[in-house]
C-alpha cells in the first residue's frame, strides 16, 4: 500500500534553517519507506497568533486559515512534527499551530524530529512529546534530533551531508516506525 507523509515545519523565522532540514527528513522518508511527502510549512500557512474565545476542544475556531490549516492536518496520513529548539522548547510559532486544532490530531499517526544546537534538541523534543501525547495522537515513543555545528551548518545554510552516520540512523528509525503504523 502506498505510504504519504507531510511534514510539518515548525519554524517561520526570516533566515529559518527549518525548511532545508525539512527537505532533508522528505529524502529520508523517502528511504524509508514512505512513496511520496509533501511539506506543510507554518510560514505558508500564515496563521494569526492563536486567539479563540471558544477553545478548540468544545468548538473549531472559526477563520479561513483556520479552516485550511485543519484540512492539512485531518487529511494526512502520517505526519512528522519537525522542532527546533528555541530556549529549551519549541518555538510559539509552532505551540500556536497546535493549539489551533484538537479532534484533528487523535490517534494521527505522528512522529517528532528535532535539530539544535545542543543536544539535537533533546529539550524540544520531550517538550513536544507531552504536548501531542496529551493530543492523544498516535506517537511513535523514539525521537530523534540533527545537531546543528559545524559539520551540518556550512556558511549559514543546511548541509545534510554532515548529518552523522548515528543521528542517519536514529532518524531512519523513526521513519521506519512511523512509515509501519
Ligand atoms: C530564540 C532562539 C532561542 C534558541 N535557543 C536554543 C536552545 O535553547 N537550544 C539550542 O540547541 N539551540 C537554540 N537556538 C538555536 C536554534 O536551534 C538554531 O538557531 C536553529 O537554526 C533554529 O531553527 P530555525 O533556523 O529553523 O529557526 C535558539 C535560537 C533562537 C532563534
Amino acid at each position: 500500500m502506498s505510504k504519504s507523509l507531510s511534514i510539518i515545519v515548525g519554524s517561520t523565522r526570516t533566515n529559518r534553517l527549518g525548511h532545508s532540514i525539512a527537505e532533508w527528513v522528505g529524502e529520508q522518508a523517502k528511504a524509508a519507506g514512505f512513496d511520496s511527502v509533501e511539506l506543510l510549512d507554518l510560514k505558508e500557512q500564515n496563521l494569526p497568533k492563536f486567539d479563540t474565545p471558544v477553545p478548540p476542544q468544545y468548538a473549531p475556531v472559526d477563520s479561513d486559515e483556520a479552516r485550511a490549516w485543519g484540512e492539512k492536518v485531518a487529511s494526512a496520513e502520517h505526519l512528522v512534527v519537525l522542532t527546533p529548539e528555541y530556549n529549551q522548547s519549541i518555538p510559539a510559532s509552532l505551540k500556536s499551530a497546535i493549539d489551533y486544532l484538537s479532534s484533528e490530531w487523535v490517534d494521527k499517526p505522528t512522529a517528532i524530529l528535532g535539530y539544535g544546537y545542543m543536544g539535537g534538541a533533546a529539550s524540544a523534543r520531550k517538550h513536544l512529546a507531552d504536548i501531542l501525547g496529551f493530543l492523544k495522537t498516535d506517537l511513535v515513543p523514539e525521537t530523534a534530533g540533527v545537531q546543528l555545528g559545524e559539520a551540518t551548518v556550512v556558511d549559514g545554510t543546511f548541509a545534510g551531508s554532515g548529518v552523522s552516520a548515528d543521528e542517519v540512523a536514529a532518524v531512519q528509525n523513526v521513519l521506519s516506525t512511523l512509515a509501519s503504523k
